[in-house]
């Protein structure tokens, strides 16, 4: 594929050498729907990981969410092995249980549930006694509250009239659900650690083991922190100010490579444009692509992998807009760029 688009200042940027990885991400990767959920982004780390040459034993994500971007790669083979991690305890609990024995008995109860307004209120209300019952509430809350999201105030899906096309029930596929989840189970011995934990504990107990003293060029971290923007909405644990800036600070004690990846908001790349590794992709087709400041759904990327291949003049020096295929189809095991129809459809 060969496009031109512009960099804000406004450079023309060949993206012919944007390569597009040869396999896909299905679009029910994780059974969590996250808010904010990096799916997308899934080639393009695939991408840089491979313009690198990376041997990737260990990927870490220690603001896991919906986790899709693990799960692709390692399913994938791109990555040997993961390592998940969040600060909220259900979003763990339900990691901790798809990769245990506990796996079946969670399917078991997504196939079980009747999904309804009544069983809604009551997984709101529960405080739960187990990691099993937690992960369990995380999933029917996630797939019945309006964008996924766990915070106490989001309503159900449909509202509590459920007189609209959409029901409690539209995102909770039982069957599709609970196939995913036995199949995701069998990737566990894959998967390092779940834990329930900060970024920052995660980091300074990886930055301990021996396997980080010994082989830090094969630990790959993606950092996916809450958004600048309205996160209090759409996570129950999210960053202030200070917070955002303190994680900035951390990064540079990493203890192997990292791709950062920050909605693309004017706090982010204030904090970040300075970085040789800074870039900014765009995840949707948008007519406006070729100017830089009305791109919509781009993200704003840091990476010392990034820094490191525009050193040795394998990615663009200073273009700060990186552009993705216009979309991306599945074709048997490849995914092509979109024919010029479909991308003129968009406009
Ligand atoms: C932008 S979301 C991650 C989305 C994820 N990459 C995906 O594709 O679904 C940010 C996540 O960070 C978690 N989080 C917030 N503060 C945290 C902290 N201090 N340490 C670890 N996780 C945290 C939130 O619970 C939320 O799940």
């Amino acid at each position: 594929m060969s496009a031109k688009t512009n960099d804000r200042k406004g450079g023309a940027i060949d993206n012919a050498d944007m390569k597009v990885a040869p396999w896909c991400t299905r679009p029910d990767v994780s059974p969590l729907r996250y808010p904010g959920g990096k799916r997308k982004l899934v080639p393009f780390i695939a991408d840089v990981i491979k313009r690198a040459d990376l041997q990737v034993e260990l990927f870490i994500e220690p603001f896991a969410g919906g986790a899709a971007a693990s799960i692709a790669l390692l399913e994938s083979g791109h990555v040997q092995s993961i390592a998940l991690a969040d600060a909220d305890p259900l979003i763990a609990s339900f990691w901790k249980t798809v990769f245990s024995r506990d796996a079946q008995r969670l399917a078991d109860m997504v196939c079980d549930t009747r999904v309804t307004l009544r069983e809604w209120r009551r997984q709101k209300d529960l405080s739960p006694r187990s990691t099993l019952a937690a992960a369990f509430k995380c999933l029917f809350l996630n797939r019945t509250s309006f964008s996924g999201s766990l915070v106490p105030r989001t309503g159900a899906i449909g509202g509590m009239s459920q007189t609209g096309v959409y029901k409690i029930g539209c995102r909770f596929n039982q069957e599709r659900l609970a196939r995913r989840i036995v199949e995701l189970s069998e990737l566990a011995p894959r998967v390092r650690f779940v834990r329930n934990d900060s970024y920052r504990k995660t980091m300074a107990d990886v930055a301990r083991t021996t396997f980080a003293a010994k082989h830090s060029s094969k630990i790959f971290w993606y950092l996916d922190p809450p958004f600048f923007a309205k996160a209090e909405r759409l996570y129950r644990f999210s960053f202030n100010d200070e917070q955002h800036r303190q994680f900035a600070l951390d990064i540079k004690t990493l203890a192997g490579h990292w791709l950062l990846s920050y909605d693309d908001h004017h706090d982010a790349r204030r904090m970040y444009q300075r970085h040789a590794g800074f870039a900014r992709v765009n995840l949707r087709y948008s007519a406006r692509i070729d100017n830089g400041e009305r791109l919509i759904a781009s993200e704003v990327i840091v990476s010392d992998v990034i820094a490191s291949l525009r050193r040795r003049d394998k990615l663009q020096k200073w273009g700060m807009v990186i552009r993705l295929p216009r979309r991306l189809q599945f074709v048997g095991r490849f995914y092509e760029a979109a024919t010029p129809k479909v991308a003129s459809a968009a406009r």
